[in-house]
């Protein structure tokens, strides 16, 4: 919040806001400013000394009603708040229990695509990273008054299918397969890609098979419809567990008669090339391999239902912005496809966004279905929550509902992991790391969370309603005034930069700056007037650290 105030404040015809915004920094000693801003970085635009800008900015600084004073030292500009006008705004977060929301939002619409699952292949540890943070810009951009369209872009379209039908006549039946789970349906997948090696003619009959689904055949399309189902029977509680939700399910197979106006806009404009029998727009201009959208057996392709995806979903809901959340290594395809939208002339390309993230492996190097050996997203989750459960008893043995205490950290804890870094980051998976109370994890969040839950229920007054925040004076107080008052801009931030990290980062050090002023103050003393203002900024810690959880789909406890 300070910071875009202040950046507006200080912006000019020679330095935006946002050039101010991105300089502007915490000091390395909190006690040297509340905010400062280096001022190197303007030299060679106003042709001035670092210090004699810093000195010319001051006393705009100075003018705004929430800074108290500011200092030059060297190229720095070092700002200190008002107190009382911080601790205003803190009281805020003590008076709501959602905190940090805002406006900005209204009457746009964003189109997030994320998850988007394969059906009748695994839902493996690779598909981690693009349901949780879908799922967090999901909330965030909700929480800032977005319109947010959550769409699963099902991967239900391709030649699996037909694999499948082959081996579920040769080796089960529909009605096993009907009455199984998602592992029965793999153990077919497996045995069928074994088998083909040393029988190929399998793959003529697989792809007949597919061809039959693709008519509209009745025999296949049963087929079909149940693997789709014994999938998305299995996805479901998975995304119960990680409090996931979609408003849409269209997905590859949704496209199949709403590609055709599409390749008619592309051949109008003389885009679309022949090549070899096959269908291509060239894109060699732009340094990119051609993208190919009809094969020459008249088979269209992941591309093309991406192409009539995205018209589709402007249509549809007239986005301001559509996110795919999908990892890097669908770059290339994501370049293509904004590309071929731009030389369509869609009126949506130049709001596409490909959200891109890193890969996730497991600390003992087993990685997914490469080498064949799958790791089940629902495994990961499972073991987390053993694991945490085994802790919350050595910690805590008399607590109630430990079953439902250990679901809420184990999950929140891998939910956790993926949000902890810049999404491009490649994550390195490990239990031991995930589930560390004492360290950057949820359940170290979910710990304080906990703490001051149990602060407030011991301090038996349900009356402090008056407590005066800015009463808070000691350093560490303050320290936890402040990132309890800067929550909305960390949220803020999150969305511009589609980084949910930037609340994963806000709630963890405002535990950690909580937990500081929680050893070094004790919050039931005897004065009332201390007690009740440190009561309540106690529920104001509560509250953001709740609603910084919750933005993030994990679980706030007030036990643990
Ligand atoms: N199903 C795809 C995969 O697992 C991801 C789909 C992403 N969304 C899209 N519109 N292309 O690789």
């Amino acid at each position: 919040m300070f910071e875009s105030e202040l950046a507006k404040a200080l912006s000019d015809a020679q330095l935006t806001a946002e050039e101010i915004e991105c300089a502007l920094e915490a000091p390395k000693d909190a006690k040297l400013a509340d905010i400062s801003l280096p001022c190197f970085k303007f030299s060679r635009t106003l042709r001035l000394p670092p210090p004699v800008i810093a000195q010319n900015l001051k006393e705009r600084v100075e003018g705004l009603d929430f800074v108290e004073r500011a200092e030059v030292v060297g190229g720095y500009l070092n700002i200190f708040f008002d107190k009382q006008t911080v601790a205003k705004l803190a009281l805020a977060a003590a008076d709501t229990p959602v905190v940090g929301t805002s406006t900005e939002g209204e009457g746009k619409t964003i189109c997030i695509d994320y998850s988007s699952v394969n059906i009748a292949k695994p839902f493996h540890i690779g598909h981690l990273s693009t349901t949780v943070i879908g799922g967090a810009l999901y909330r965030i951009f909700k929480h800032l008054g977005y319109k947010v369209v959550g769409i699963n872009h099902l991967g239900d379209w391709g030649t699996q299918f037909g694999k499948l039908i082959v081996a579920t006549r040769k080796w089960s039946s529909l009605e096993e397969v009907e009455r199984n789970d998602e592992y029965f349906l793999n153990s077919l997948y497996v045995r069928y890609h074994k088998e083909a090696e040393e029988h190929p003619e399998m793959d003529d009959e697989a792809r007949a098979w597919f061809k039959r689904i693709e008519d509209g055949d009745k025999e296949a399309t049963k087929y079909f419809d149940a693997f789709k189902e014994v999938t998305m029977r299995a996805v479901s509680k998975v995304y119960d567990r990680l409090k996931i939700t979609f408003d849409s399910y269209a997905g590859e197979s949704f496209y199949n008669d709403k590609m055709t106006p599409c390749l008619d806009i592309l051949k109008d404009k003389g885009l679309l090339k022949e090549s070899d029998g096959a269908m291509v727009v060239e894109l060699d201009e732009y340094g990119m391999p051609p993208c190919l959208l009809v094969k020459a057996d008249g088979a269209t392709l992941y591309a093309t239902r991406d192409i009539a995806a995205a018209y589709f979903r402007k249509q549809t809901y007239d986005f301001f912005k559509c996110l795919y959340v999908v990892a890097y290594q669908q770059n290339l395809h994501f370049k293509q496809l904004f590309k071929v939208l731009e030389l369509m002339d869609f009126a949506g390309a130049k709001d596409m966004e490909h959200i891109a993230f890193g890969m996730v492996s497991m600390e003992d190097g087993a990685m997914s279905t490469r080498n064949g050996r799958v790791i089940w997203l629902k495994e990961v989750l499972d073991r987390a929550v053993e694991k945490a459960k085994s802790i919350i008893e050595n910690k805590n043995p008399n607590i109630k509902d430990k079953d439902k205490i250990a679901e809420s950290v184990g999950v929140g804890a891998v939910v956790f992991s993926a949000l902890w870094n810049n999404r491009i980051k490649d994550i390195v998976f490990s239990y031991d790391k995930v589930l560390n109370f004492d360290g950057e994890t949820a359940p170290y969040v979910q710990y304080t969370y906990a703490r001051c839950a149990s602060a407030l229920r011991k301090s038996g007054e349900a009356n402090f309603e008056d407590g005066d925040i800015s009463s808070i004076t000691d350093a560490e107080g303050y320290e936890v005034v402040k990132s309890v008052v800067t929550f909305g801009e960390s949220v803020r931030l999150a969305a511009k930069l589609r980084e949910p990290c930037y609340v994963s980062r806000h709630i963890v050090d405002l535990a950690g700056k909580f937990n500081r002023f929680y050893i070094d103050h004790r919050i039931i003393v005897d004065d009332k007037d201390v007690r009740s203002a440190r009561l309540k900024l106690t529920l104001a810690v509560k509250n953001t650290l709740r609603t910084g959880l919750n933005l993030l789909g994990i679980d706030a406890l007030e036990e643990m």
